[in-house]
Parts: structure tokens; sequence; C-alpha cells
């Protein structure tokens, strides 16, 4: 069924992720008929405008973004139903004016009273931009006028400020009216985590320690900062990939078989997992973690500059761009097994994948050499680029003696046809018109993510890297990575 009919209200309209992500979002929302039939968009932006040149210019921006072809009808009804707001997120009169806007568009179009806020804006405003829609009335829900919220991320600075945050937020609309997105949420092998676990019967039974040595989740950019040191500068990769997107595909690896799929019994599932992760020690973290940052180097055959030559980046930043560390996750279900995760930027290759690592088989029937040169089994879940799954079996190879192989089982979405070009925003928005917020983040769970990461960040604060740069462009981090996970007797996977 298509999402409740209503406004969607876009703060942030010309910036790049409304133009990227957003608007060729809900247009392909709109031609799969998910888009509710009566709709309205008003992008509200500082810059000067009106709604005829907002029509100009989304419909200049869908031409470059969309990820499917562009029928005219379809994007002409949604041009029309387009409308522009200029004003200021401080000034009382943006907002004036934005409610009259909204009220002229629903006028228009018939639409009941529901409307959807997106925050696309830099997290300084998200508590003013609140508490401006607040004092004009608009955070107020009626029968048939929902108002819901969504915050891009990043929450919070650290934990004080995501609870300050958080307060500020809660003045004005309450937890249910929040929609706290993480667009790794939105992609479709993370969600199929879930399908992979609790839809088949042979996986579950052998998802804990008994079974599993060790967890890897590497998430692995090959691109730099580009234009976006001003804000990274600030924040670094634990606080960018780790407190929030890869914490949160740790949970769904990592938690109890929910009772159902519907919001609360999976947030309650992944909030328990992220509960269990025992905060670091000074010395644990000195142990347990290591940072690092990029220098020059090539990539893809091209040269490319230094984390510190980068634009608007401090030359003597201490910002680190990589990090890998060890976490343990203190239940009966994972008791002592590591879980590793890794993420950086200007890396050797550009893949997001997790790596569940099987023990050895308990007799060695083959004789120790042969069975010394296989590989355990292994899972591995391809987020991305190319999406799938891989199971690794051993087998015998055909002749006289015993010679075992590693053979792969796999399975990727390529080999589904259905298979469309998304921007991973489509399924966010639309649950969020629906009213499902199982893959929004609520706030427990941020507040125990920031518990997780903030003993890791006072630690790395007090104690500035020495050794930065440390590693090369087009590499895989610093060596201390890898011996990190080599002190267990492991070592990182590099699938392609
Ligand atoms: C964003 C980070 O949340 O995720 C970026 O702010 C990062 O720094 C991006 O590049 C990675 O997303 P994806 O979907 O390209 O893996």
């Amino acid at each position: 069924r298509p999402g409740d009919a209503c406004t969607i209200v876009i703060f942030g309209a010309s910036g790049d992720l409304t133009k990227r992500k957003l608007l060729p979002a809900l247009y392909n929302l709109k031609a799969l008929k998910l888009l509710p039939d009566n709709f309205a968009v008003i992008g509200v932006a500082v810059t000067d405008g009106n709604d005829e040149l907002y029509r100009q210019k989304i419909t200049s921006d869908i031409k470059e973004f969309a990820t499917r072809p562009v029928d005219d009808t379809c994007w002409n009804d949604f041009a029309a139903r387009s409308y522009y707001v200029q004003g200021d997120f401080n000034s009382q009169g943006t907002f004036e004016h934005l409610s009259a806007k909204i009220a002229d568009a629903q006028k228009t179009w018939n639409l009941p009273g529901n409307v959807l806020f997106y925050l696309a804006v830099s997290p300084t405003f998200f508590g003013k931009v609140v508490e401006q829609l607040h004092g004009v009335g608009l955070t107020t829900e009626a029968p048939n006028a929902w108002r819901r919220v969504i915050i891009e991320k990043p929450f919070g600075h650290d934990l004080a400020s995501a609870r300050a945050l958080n307060e500020d937020l809660s003045k004005h609309i309450n937890e249910s009216q929040i929609y706290r997105i993480d667009h790794y949420l939105g992609k479709e092998t993370v969600q199929n985590i879930m399908v992979f676990r609790f839809g088949n019967s042979v996986f579950e039974p052998i998802w804990n320690r008994r079974y599993i040595e060790y967890v890897q989740i590497t998430v692995a950019e090959q691109l730099g900062v580009e234009l976006r040191g001003g804000y990274y500068d600030h924040s670094g990769v634990v606080r960018d990939m780790v407190q929030n997107h890869i914490l949160s595909v740790l949970s769904l690896i990592a938690m109890e078989p929910p009772s159902s799929i519907s919001g609360d019994s999976v947030r309650n599932e992944k909030v328990k997992v992220l509960e269990a992760i025992r905060p670091m020690e000074p010395e644990e973290v000195l142990a347990n973690t290591v940072r690092g940052q990029y220098g020059a180097g090539i990539i893809d055959g091209k040269n490319v500059p230094a984390y510190r030559t980068e634009p608007d980046v401090d030359p003597n930043s201490n910002t680190e761009t990589f990090v890998a560390m060890k976490l343990e996750v203190d239940n009966w279900r994972w008791a002592e097994v590591p879980f590793y995760i890794r993420s950086g930027k200007r890396l050797a290759a550009h893949t997001t994948q997790i790596v569940i690592g099987f023990r050895r088989a308990p007799l060695m029937l083959f004789g120790q050499e042969v069975q010394n040169n296989i590989t355990p089994n292994r899972l591995v879940i391809h987020v991305q680029p190319d999406e799938g799954i891989t199971l690794d079996i051993h087998a015998k190879r055909p002749g006289p003696n015993i010679n075992i192989t590693n053979v792969p089982l796999d399975f990727t979405y390529a080999d589904f046809g259905e298979h469309t070009a998304a921007t991973g925003y489509e399924t966010l928005l639309y649950d969020c018109m629906v009213g499902d917020p199982t893959l929004f983040h609520r706030y427990d769970s941020v507040d125990a993510s920031w518990r997780i990461v903030n003993p890791i960040l006072d630690v790395w604060h007090a104690l500035p890297a020495r050794d930065f740069p440390n590693y090369e462009a087009g590499s895989w981090g610093p060596e201390a990575a890898d011996h990190l996970i080599q002190k267990t007797g492991h070592a990182w996977h590099h699938y392609q």
C-alpha cells in the first residue's frame, strides 16, 4: 500500500543530500506507486528562490541524479506538487510562512493534516528547527494529522551533547514522533540480515559462541573526505561511522530473535546488544583500538593527497580517518567471541562486509596437515558494492588422494531480476510515511552507542596521536590494525 497522504517538508532543500538522495528516492517511490497519490513537497532553505525557480531547479536535479529513467507525466505531477519557502531557521517568520504554505498546499490538494518534516540540515539546527516548529503549532498531532520528524546524523557529538539534544527535542515532540535516520539500515543487505537469520531454520541454532569464533565488520571506502573536511575534521571515523552505522549493523548480527518485527520488539533486542558491550577502560582502549590517518598515496592509479592537506582540514589535524577495534558482547550467546570492526577512508577498496568466522571442525579426521591448510568455514555478508552472501565450505578435490579445498556457495542480489537501482532512502522514507519506526534509532540505542565510543574518544583526546599520518592512501590502514587481530590468531578478510 502507498504511504499515508501527507505533506513532506524538507529543511535543507538546496543541499547535497536533498538533490542526490531525497528527491531521487521520493521520485522512485512515486514511480513504484508507494508515494501516496495525494501529497505535496515543500522545500525550505536559506537560498533565495520561489516556487517557480524551485520547480526548475528540482527538474534539472532529478535529470542528473535520478536512479531510473524519468517519466514526464510522473515527474510533472511531482513538480506541480512542489513548493519552496525561503528563510532563515532562526527566524520565526520563516516558520509562520511555512505554516501558511502547508495550509495552502493542504487546501489546493485536499490533503489531510499529516506532515513529515525531514531535517537535512547541519546538526546545530536540529534543536532550533524543532523548537520553531513547535512555536508555530506545527508539531501538534490530531486525528488524521500525524507530525513526524526525520533527524539526520550525527545525533550529538558525544554522550553529553546527545543527551542534551534529546532533552531539547523532547520538550517539543514525543519519542514516537522522532525518526532518527541511519541510511545503512535502508540498505537491502542490511535489512536482509534479519530475514537471513530468522527466516531460515538452519543458521540460528549455530549462531552463538559454541560455533562462531569471531565476527568481523569492515566498512572500507576509497573516497577521502571530499568537500566535507569542515565537518569531518571535528568528527572522525568513530563518530561518522562507528557510533551509528556500524554499531547498528553489529546489533542486528548479534541480537536475540525478536518476538515480532514490529518497531519496539526489534529495537528492544538491538539495544540489549549495545548494552552488553562493555565500555572499555583506558588501558583496554590502548590495547583494543587502533586509529589511523591517511597520508598521500595512489588510488586507482591516481595520486591522492594526504588528509591534512584536504580542503578545510587543519594541517596539524589529529582526527582519525581509520579505526580498527575489538569489542566484546558480554552475554551468554557471545561471551569471549571477539567482534572486530574496521572502517576508514582512502583504503584499498570500496567494500562493506560482515564476516562470521566459524570454529574449526573438532576432529582432524583428514590429517592435521590437510586440515591446517584450510580456512574454517566462513559466512560473508556482502553489503556493498556487490550485494550478496557467500558461505565458504570445504570440499574434496577430485582424485585418489584426500585433498580438501575451500569452495564458496554464493548468492548475489544481482541474480534477482527485479533488483532496481535505488538510493537507499526509499524504504526509510516510506516507513516513516506509514509510521513504522523499526529501522530508525530509538534514543536508548543512541545513548548506548555513545556509551561505547565515548571512553575511546576520551582516551584518544587525552593522548593525541604522534604518528599521524600513519597509513598510505590506497592501503588497508596502519599495520597495527593487522597486529590487533593477529593477537587472537585471526586475520582481516579481503573479499572483493
Ligand atoms: C555517511 C558518512 O554517513 O556514510 C560518510 O558521513 C560516508 O562519511 C558515508 O562516506 C558512507 O555511506 P555509503 O552508503 O556510501 O557506504
